[in-house]
């Protein structure tokens, strides 16, 4: 095991000892290529740098109670990689390159597994992009698929706690028709601003509304939304959302503990009824919002920077105690490497 401060890891890159990679050229993908360079030797034309043609993933492996590591959902990660790339008409990896490269980045670097109980876990980042030198604007005949690993720490350091979330009215993050539900780069680029914006007033994250009439609730930050009233989960419905692995786990979770789930536009207006309300994702599983501020309208929503809600609380448990094995994995969301 490496000689690391486990519980003092945020969410940095940190050098691991491999990464694997498959490259597309002449029309077929290489085979699996394993490495220990950081590094890529690319055109300073490449498509990726100029186009943006760019997507990611990211997802974890767990140590768990038994000792066991399970890697979470990565068929699903797998299949939303691929959604990413025929938007950006790169090359498709199939499932099996993608789910291999996974677990072999999560076997080569073992000692960089976080042990059970500190809340940390190995991130993995797969990444592909064109690599194609032009000048154009076209689709690109090459590209690099990269699967990395780095050990992050736990998202809560002293347990789950709420949020403060600014509305941001100014800037959208992904249009209706445009890429906002695929992961690639240019989605990020494009929230950049309201983050810095957020982050300068005090919020650690941004509300978005939708793009085309700025009347209901899209996203938090790079995370889903969902709000509990009536025992119900209710999240939103949208083309430009990208459907988090995380918030479809929480849905069937949600189902499991006899709410109801509803996916549906959700107006605005509809926040302040709800009794419970957060951001779900890899990152932090579920980060219970406290407070939303409308910074345009100076208006303040209070759900309780105390406290975090019995149905918020339950799911985000329930959800870890089948990331960790510490409780069964009825619907075969895990995958044990080692
Ligand atoms: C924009 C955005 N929404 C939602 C999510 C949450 O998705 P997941 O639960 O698959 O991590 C992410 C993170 O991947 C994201 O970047």
């Amino acid at each position: 095991m490496e000689n690391i401060d486990w519980g003092s890891l945020g969410f940095n890159y940190l050098k691991t000892d491999w990464n694997v990679r498959y490259e597309f050229k002449d029309g077929k993908w290489s085979d699996m290529q394993v490495t220990s360079d950081e590094y890529i030797q690319m055109h300073m034309s490449a498509s990726c740098l100029h186009y943006g043609l760019e997507l990611f993933e990211g997802l974890k492996a767990f140590r768990g109670a038994d000792g066991k590591v399970r890697l979470f959902r990565v068929k699903d990660n797998a299949a939303r990689l691929q959604s990413s790339a025929e938007r950006l008409c790169l090359p498709v990896p199939t499932i099996d390159m993608i789910v291999n490269a996974c677990i072999e980045v999560v076997k080569r670097n073992e000692r960089f597994i976080p042990p059970y109980g500190t809340g940390a876990s190995l991130y993995l980042r797969p990444v592909m992009f064109g690599t194609t030198a032009g000048l154009g604007v076209k689709p690109a005949n090459d590209a690099l698929l990269i699967v990395y690993a780095s050990p992050v720490g736990a998202y809560f350091k002293e347990g789950i706690k709420p949020i403060k979330v600014a509305l941001d009215r100014e800037q959208d993050r992904a249009a209706p028709r445009g890429t906002g539900d695929v992961k690639v780069g240019g989605n990020y680029a494009a929230s950049i601003l309201s983050g810095v914006h957020a982050h300068e007033r005090g919020y650690s994250n941004v509300l978005y509304l939708d793009a085309k009439e700025h009347k209901y609730i899209e996203e938090c930050g790079a995370a889903n939304f969902f709000g509990i009233k009536n025992n119900t989960y209710v999240t939103p419905k949208s083309p430009s959302i990208l459907p988090s692995i995380t918030n479809k786990s929480l849905r069937q979770l949600a189902e499991d503990m006899g709410l109801k789930v509803e996916n549906r536009e959700i107006p605005f207006e509809e926040l302040e009824t709800f009794e419970e309300c957060g951001a779900c994702g890899t990152a932090a599983v579920i980060s219970p919002i406290g407070m939303v501020y409308d910074m345009e309208n100076e208006k303040t929503y209070n759900f309780g920077m105390d406290k975090v809600g019995k149905t918020s609380m339950e799911l985000y448990t329930r959800l870890q105690d089948i990331q960790y094995g510490r409780a069964e994995d009825k619907h075969n969301w895990c995958t044990i490497v080692l």
